[in-house]
């Protein structure tokens, strides 16, 4: 854990704590000094608001504290209030944009934890992401309507966020440094399945699909890039990676069975990111998720649909990370 904590306490966001209802699952603290700590709501109890308050707007206290053996059970919380937040119509961007870079901190943690991703390269991934939020954050308009749909299955969600880390940990790998090109990527990487949002069934809920359905899930690329051209924040190039994602080297991807050189490298990137999220997770379709290692077994097995040179690359991050 010491490679994602600096300190034993971990600060959380306001907009979360405010929104708990019941008992506490984790005690909350208060810095007084450099490294002193201070209980406020012990782990059990209520929240009362009115001494929420106190501190937040009475006494300025501008950060609250999780301890660290907490932080899990805390962020598993922010996943139910991420919920919540999304389905309702008056929420605030501030409090979409709070809550939606917490869950990154969720997917960072569990990478670490239960995948052994190395912390450090993580950590540099999570902050191109939460600059993406920000990004879509300029137009809450539509921040607010991306993460409504994505979060209409909690997969998407974490999908999307998995994705866009994997993507950024290879374009690292490609020594891709511009802010702008790092930015499209991790924008391209999150919005990639939104348009399976708009299925007219839940295909999280299929073990197997029957034929029309399969056709239904091919048109997402094409329904996510018409979702996203009212989407000022958004540019030409994440939407042809949004298109592109499904496309393979070898001619058989979908939608425009694209060859090798007429798919957009930052779409190739994507591609692999997004296959390997996926593997990594448990499916309607698998009850197994599998390893990194055993998931780059599974991608160079089929390593027609891939750019093999990134896939090359890709794969030594998972051999170096395991051995370190
Ligand atoms: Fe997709
Ligand atoms: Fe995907």
């Amino acid at each position: 854990m010491a490679t994602i904590f600096d300190s034993e306490f971990v600060a959380v966001t306001t907009e979360v704590i405010r929104r708990i209802a019941g008992p506490l699952p984790f005690s909350i603290f208060i810095r007084r000094g450099e490294n002193t700590y201070t209980k406020l709501f012990p782990k059990g109890e209520e929240v009362e608001a009115v001494r929420f308050a106190s501190y937040e707007t009475g006494k300025g206290v501008e950060d609250f504290f999780v301890h660290q053996d907490d932080y899990r059970q805390y962020l598993l919380y922010v996943e139910q209030v991420a919920h919540a937040l999304f389905q309702q119509k008056s929420a605030a961007g501030e409090q979409v944009v709070a809550v939606i870079k917490e869950m990154t901190n969720l997917t960072m943690l569990d990478l670490v934890v239960k995948k052994h991703v190395d912390g450090k390269s993580i950590g540099y991934a999570m902050t191109t992401i939460k600059g993406c939020i920000d990004v879509l954050a300029n137009d809450p308009k539509s921040l607010f309507r991306v993460f409504r749909l994505l979060s209409r299955h909690p997969y998407l969600i974490k999908h999307a966020l998995m994705t866009s880390v994997f993507a950024l940990l290879l374009a690292k790998a490609e020594n891709l440094e511009s802010e702008k090109t790092l930015t499209t990527l991790g924008l391209g990487a999150l919005l990639h399945d939104i348009g399976m949002s708009m299925m007219t069934f839940d295909p999280e809920e299929r073990a197997e699909l029957a034929g029309e359905e399969r056709r239904e899930i091919q048109t997402h690329p094409e329904l996510a890039k018409r979702m996203l051209d009212s989407v000022k924040s958004v540019n030409p190039e994440v939407r042809m990676i949004v298109l592109q994602h499904h496309e393979q080297p070898n001619g058989r991807g979908y939608p425009n069975g694209l060859h090798d050189k007429q798919i957009y490298y930052l779409a190739k990137i994507v591609a692999i990111a997004d296959c390997f999220s996926a593997l990594l997770c448990v499916r309607p379709f698998r009850d197994e998720a599998f390893t990194p290692v055993k998931a780059i077994e599974v991608m160079v097995e089929d390593r027609g649909k891939f750019d093999l040179s990134l896939l090359d690359k890709f794969s030594k991050i998972f051999v170096t990370t395991k051995a370190s």
